[in-house]
């Protein structure tokens, strides 16, 4: 059996990948190795096939022995670790969630439902860098799938409404703090009209003492326009992902233009997008839906009404589900090629996990 070293796997991508990984079975598969950079030599998780100890994550001994190794561990370990580890010959099969390889001409983005042949042509012809793309990209890929696989779409704006959880888990829990802190403020104030407590909830947010270390900014109550690091673009990091990250990830011949504004809002793990569609050439609205809906097993086409939109397409609806909701489907007034949509989807899942999981099934 392979031997498989997984990297941050106590981190929240990790723990969702090893949760996911317990639910299919995947463990029966290969012989497991858990590394730490902090906690060498504790006890490693008892799954099937695993070494009882968890091995030093930062010494390449260890590393090296391994045909695959997992890192859920982040961008900085990435960019320490893996040159060396290829630099000392370690030919084996690297899968990571981090950012740093992605764009690199010998990794592949992994995105099972979207472009599995393509990974498993890389596979065959020797490929051994696969890298989880972003997870606002994976999520409106896996969406929209029907509809790139059809040449239908010219370019595709983007709005994004992402939850607090792809800012890290202090930053989920900050986002909490920040509604225990307005909600305090609002319980010690019993008597104050609307108008009063907006200004009351404003104070607190401006208080030196009002917990945004992470955000830097309130989240609770607001919204945050920027996502990642600023580019001379003016787009954020965030939003230069989108158009050239999908475009490797569909491998395109022809660009395809995606670019919007990226928002965190006050959601806990699931990224919601607002899009316009661009299509090539006029189509009718129900061969849109018929494309959407039967493009992959995931991707789960909402009717556009009210009842259905509120109940099954918002981040309360769809944290922990592997399903992709995709809905407000309807022709937008700007012209018969424009198509308003919106989706959403676990950001920790299709977002980040489970395409380690299945490129990691793949190469075993
Ligand atoms: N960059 C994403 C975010 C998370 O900040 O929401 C992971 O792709």
């Amino acid at each position: 059996m392979k031997k498989v070293g997984f990297i941050g796997w106590r981190g929240m991508v990790g723990s969702v990948l090893m949760e996911r990984m317990r639910e299919e079975n995947d463990f029966a598969h290969m012989e497991s190795y858990f590394f730490s950079t902090s906690q060498a030599g504790g006890d490693a998780p008892k799954v099937a096939n695993s070494y009882e100890k968890v091995l030093s994550a930062t010494d390449p001994k260890e590393l090296l022995k391994m045909d695959i190794l997992v890192s859920c561990q982040g961008g900085e370990y990435t960019t320490e670790i893996f040159p060396k580890l290829r630099a000392d010959g370690w030919k084996g099969h690297w899968i990571d969630a981090a950012s740093t390889l992605r764009m690199k001409d010998d990794a592949m983005i992994i995105l099972d439902p979207v472009n599995r042949d393509l990974i498993q042509k890389n596979i065959d012809k020797g490929g051994k860098n696969f890298i989880g793309g972003n997870c606002t990209v994976s999520l409106l890929l896996i969406a929209l799938h029907g509809l790139f696989k059809e040449n239908l779409v010219e370019w595709v704006s983007s709005m994004t409404y992402q939850a607090a959880s792809g800012a890290g888990a202090k930053n989920m829990i900050e986002l909490l703090d920040q509604m225990k802190t307005v909600g305090t403020s609002f319980a010690a104030n019993p008597s104050m009209g609307a108008l009063e407590l907006e200004k009351q909830m404003n104070v607190t947010m401006d208080s030196p003492s009002f917990p945004k270390q992470n955000f830097g900014h309130p989240l609770a109550l607001n919204v945050l326009p920027w996502i990642d690091s600023e580019l001379p673009s003016g787009q954020s990091k965030e939003e230069w992902k989108a158009q050239v990250e999908a475009n490797k990830i569909l491998q395109t011949t022809k660009n395809i233009p995606i670019d919007g504004t990226c928002v965190r809002v006050g959601a806990l793990r699931c990224h919601s997008q607002g899009l316009t569609i661009k299509l090539t050439k006029s189509a009718s609205l129900s061969t849109v839906e018929e494309l959407i809906s039967n493009a992959n097993k995931w991707v789960d086409l909402v009717p556009n009404n009210k009842a259905d939109s509120l109940k099954r397409l918002t981040p309360a609806a769809v944290t922990g589900k592997m399903h992709v909701p995709i809905g407000r489907v309807r022709p937008m007034t700007l012209g018969d090629t424009y198509f308003n949509a919106f989706t959403c989807g676990d950001q920790l899942l299709w977002g980040a996990a489970e395409p380690l999981r299945c490129v990691l099934r793949m190469v075993l």
